[in-house]
């Protein structure tokens, strides 16, 4: 596995989100309902086509898409509803697009939440926001955050591990609090990236709450605050 495939895949994401943003008058872009979406809005059928037309190219099963999978019930574990909704409608970080109206999307407040439901209801398994840590992502401490990543990350994450860096300044750049956290708490079982509640090293029990929320504070507080820091 490359050693920078996170940087790789969130860069494509930028490349595609540019597209997303200067061409929204072509029915054939993510975020564009198109003409062929006739389906009944709240239908399983509905939530499908939007799906397949306006998230699938970044958020596919398995080893498909380059954003966090949320055909799989690992995500819905932990998100709320309104985490979900809140993304869809304002976007997240610099490459989650956002398809609520104030950003002229495509999508009304009703629709985004109609989303979220027929979401859940398809892919958010028997597991429904059963998680006992929080989907959100919530503050915590950037230097007991270092410990918890020298101990439980940088096995795999690391010089000598083959995960690829996640304290890459570049990466850091693109990805949001939430993106880490969720990264964390999901993990991508299709890629052999463990969830909180499964073990790591230095920690068979998976990780608290309170470490989840200081090792991503601890990520937080790498990224480079200027474009020129991200320079080799
Ligand atoms: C057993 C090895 C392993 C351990 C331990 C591990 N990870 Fe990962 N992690 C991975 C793999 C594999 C990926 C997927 C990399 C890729 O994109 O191909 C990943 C992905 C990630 C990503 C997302 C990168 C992206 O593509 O957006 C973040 C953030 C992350 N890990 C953070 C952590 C943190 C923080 C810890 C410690 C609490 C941790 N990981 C522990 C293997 C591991
Ligand atoms: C151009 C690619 C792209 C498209 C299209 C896209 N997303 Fe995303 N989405 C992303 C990326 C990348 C992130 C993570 C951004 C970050 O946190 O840095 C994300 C994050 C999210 C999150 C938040 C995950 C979390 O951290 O809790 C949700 C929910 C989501 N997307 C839903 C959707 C839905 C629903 C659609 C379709 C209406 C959609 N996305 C379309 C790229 C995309």
């Amino acid at each position: 596995m490359s050693a920078h495939r996170a940087v790789a895949t969130l860069g494509a994401l930028v490349a595609c989100g540019g597209v997303v943003v200067s061409t929204t008058g072509c029915d054939r872009l993510p975020g564009r309902p198109t003409a062929a979406q006739v389906a009944a809005e709240g239908t399983a059928e509905w939530t499908i086509q939007v799906f397949n037309t306006s998230c699938r190219g970044c958020h596919a099963q398995g080893t498909e898409g380059a954003a966090v999978p949320l055909m799989e019930s690992d995500y819905w574990r932990a998100a709320t509803d309104e985490q979900v909704a809140r993304a869809v409608l304002e976007g997240q970080g610099m490459l989650m697009p956002a398809f609520g109206p104030s950003a002229g999307g495509p999508f009304t407040a009703s629709q985004a939440s109609a989303l979220t439901r027929g979401m859940r209801a398809i892919w958010g398994g028997a597991t429904r926001q059963s998680s006992e840590i929080s989907g959100t992502v919530v503050a915590g401490n950037a230097s007991n955050g270092k410990s918890v990543f020298d101990a439980a990350c940088a096995g795999c994450h690391g010089a000598a591990g083959s995960a690829g860096s996640v304290t890459d300044p570049m990466y850091l750049r693109l990805v949001s609090d939430q993106g880490l956290w969720t990264a964390v708490v999901a993990g991508r079982a299709a890629l052999g990236s463990p969830a909180w509640n499964e073990p790591m090293p230095g920690r068979p029990s998976g990780l608290t709450a309170t470490e989840v929320a200081d090792v991503v504070a601890y990520l937080s507080s790498q990224r480079p605050r200027s474009m020129s820091e991200t320079q080799p």
